[in-house]
């Protein structure tokens, strides 16, 4: 099968008319699923978007959720009507809903959204500020520590789902595919063809997933991991480990692409 990878499509940049020429360049590549890695679009009109997405196309849409994917809204409120919302469409699926998607005899798909968790770089001393910290309802009006204490959780919620639904889909395949937003490891959170410095690393890599990667792949030599992720709008491959590679994707506000087609065996 033949899957379309997207990230960071940002479709409130767009006009309706643009998303839909959009979406017939997707539909045009003829793929047999669509992954999409987040920032999708902003909270007021992500379901808008992912409704068009879903009638403009025939083909399932495998999607994460993306920071920009709550601003303007409540980490919790979003992820509860986009749950309610692929629910009701058959061709949506959010992935941290969904566990173990098989795609291929040998290949299955897991996601979980992701989130820069502060440990990588040096947060203490970053003098970074995100509109993340002003424009999603959970992380505005904190203290630096109580920031972090919130990035660190936002990571280990992805980090505890990935521990548990890995295993799952390695009981029965040697390939997985896991889409994420936030690059999970240093070496694949590039920006102009290097790695972030340390003042970025805290808000761009997501160390909390980085670690149940690792940890689960040392653990199965005979088997494959492959990761999808987006976030830095700048591309990359990390090659982890020998069964571990991560491909960050490129992206550009007002310009969505399609990153790759993928063939999944
Ligand atoms: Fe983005
Ligand atoms: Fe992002």
């Amino acid at each position: 099968m033949r899957a379309a990878w997207l990230t960071d499509i940002h479709l409130d940049f767009l006009s309706r008319h643009a998303c839909d020429e959009f979406f017939a360049t997707i539909a045009s590549h003829n793929p047999d699923a669509v992954f999409l890695t987040g920032d999708i679009s902003v909270a007021p009109l992500l379901l808008t978007h992912l409704e068009a997405m879903g009638q403009a196309l025939s083909q399932p849409i495998y999607f994460v959720l993306g920071n920009h994917d709550f601003y303007h809204g409540s980490m919790t409120a979003v992820r509860t009507a986009v749950r309610e919302c692929a629910h009701a469409h058959p061709l949506l699926t959010y992935l941290p809903e969904a566990g173990v998607v098989p795609l291929t005899p040998s290949t299955a798909l897991v996601g979980h959204d992701g989130w820069g968790d502060s440990r990588y770089g040096n947060y203490a001393t970053s003098p970074v500020k995100l509109n993340d910290h002003v424009l999603i309802k959970e992380l505005t009006g904190l203290t630096p520590h109580e920031l972090q204490h919130h990035l660190m959780r936002l990571g280990d919620e992805s980090a505890s789902y990935l521990r548990e639904t890995l295993p799952l889909a390695f009981n029965r395949y040697r390939h997985v595919i896991l889409l994420t937003h936030v690059p999970p490891f240093r070496e694949s959170c590039w920006y102009q063809g290097h790695v972030s410095n340390d003042e970025w690393l805290p808000f761009f890599a997501c160390q909390a997933v980085g670690a149940v990667l690792r940890e689960t792949m040392e653990a199965r030599p005979q088997c494959q991991l492959t990761v999808y992720c987006g976030h830095t709008h700048n591309s990359g491959t990390a090659h982890v480990l020998p069964n571990l590679t991560v491909f960050t994707g490129a992206a550009e506000y007002g310009t969505p692409q399609v990153n790759g087609v993928i063939d999944v065996e």
